[in-house]
């Protein structure tokens, strides 16, 4: 399908402008994007911040495409870096929205327990429009605990601060503190939820020997983060 402008990229996908209305998101190793096409459409019956769904414009489309409504704005990360938005807000967002989340009954799974989980929420893949946070980049949703959603972003922002070229490092331990106060309300992150966790980040693609030792180091300050917020619980 023919591709316009460049918007975005990310870990997986490039993302580019068909007009002023749609995006396609395209994944670069041919991923087949169809089952995100049905968690997505039930996210937004639901009433849940996601990007619209367009049109298949091209029969012809690859399964690793999709088409998608244009967002307007920055992502929550971009916004951080730019100093638009702070710290206790952002962690407030994320919050609310894994709260929000994990109110909507699974679709597929028969345990009541279950909710759909993002697994890959933070701070790349909200992005902040004119009309409030939409969550993009679905490819690991699932059904499951909730805890297990809290967990994994909390995991991914510790992981985040541990990667020696991150330049913002301590902003981001800052985010994670704030955020796992603000999970505590919910439940927090149980140890066997982080141990779930994880055991599913050392499952991704390329994990060398440094790197699952980074992973447990970041696991350490989510379980430590975790009980400092249990020992001072917000108001
Ligand atoms: N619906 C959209 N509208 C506009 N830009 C988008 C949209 N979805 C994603 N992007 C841009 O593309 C980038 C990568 O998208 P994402 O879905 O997170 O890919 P990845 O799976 O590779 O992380 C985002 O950070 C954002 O800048
Ligand atoms: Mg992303």
């Amino acid at each position: 399908m023919h591709t316009g402008q460049p918007l975005g990229s990310g870990r997986t996908a490039d993302v580019y402008a068909i007009d002023k209305s749609w995006v396609l998101r395209r994944y670069r190793d041919g991923t087949d994007a169809t089952p995100e096409l049905a968690v997505m459409a039930y996210l937004a019956a639901s009433g849940f911040p996601v990007p619209r769904i367009g049109p298949p414009a091209d029969p012809s489309m690859p399964v690793c495409d999709l088409v998608l409504q244009r967002l307007a704005g920055p992502t929550m990360a971009e916004a951080l870096t730019a100093g638009t938005l702070g710290g206790p807000e952002a962690a407030e967002t994320l919050a609310r929205l894994l709260r929000e989340l994990h109110t909507i009954p699974p679709r597929l799974s028969n345990d009541p327990y279950d909710r759909i989980i993002h697994l890959d929420l933070h701070p790349e893949n909200v992005m902040l429009t004119p009309h409030g946070p939409v969550v993009i980049d679905w490819c690991n949703a699932s059904e499951g605990p909730p805890e297990l959603d809290r967990a994994m972003s909390c995991l991914i922002l510790a992981q985040a601060t541990l990667a020696p070229s991150l330049p913002a490092a301590s902003a981001v331990r800052g985010l994670l503190v704030e955020l796992a106060g603000r999970l505590d309300e919910d439940g927090g992150i149980p140890a066997e939820a982080l141990a779930r966790a994880r055991a599913l980040r050392a499952a991704g693609p390329c994990r060398t020997a440094e790197e699952l030792t980074a992973l447990d180091e970041a696991v350490e300050l989510v379980a430590a983060v975790g009980r400092t917020a249990a020992d001072h619980p917000r108001r």
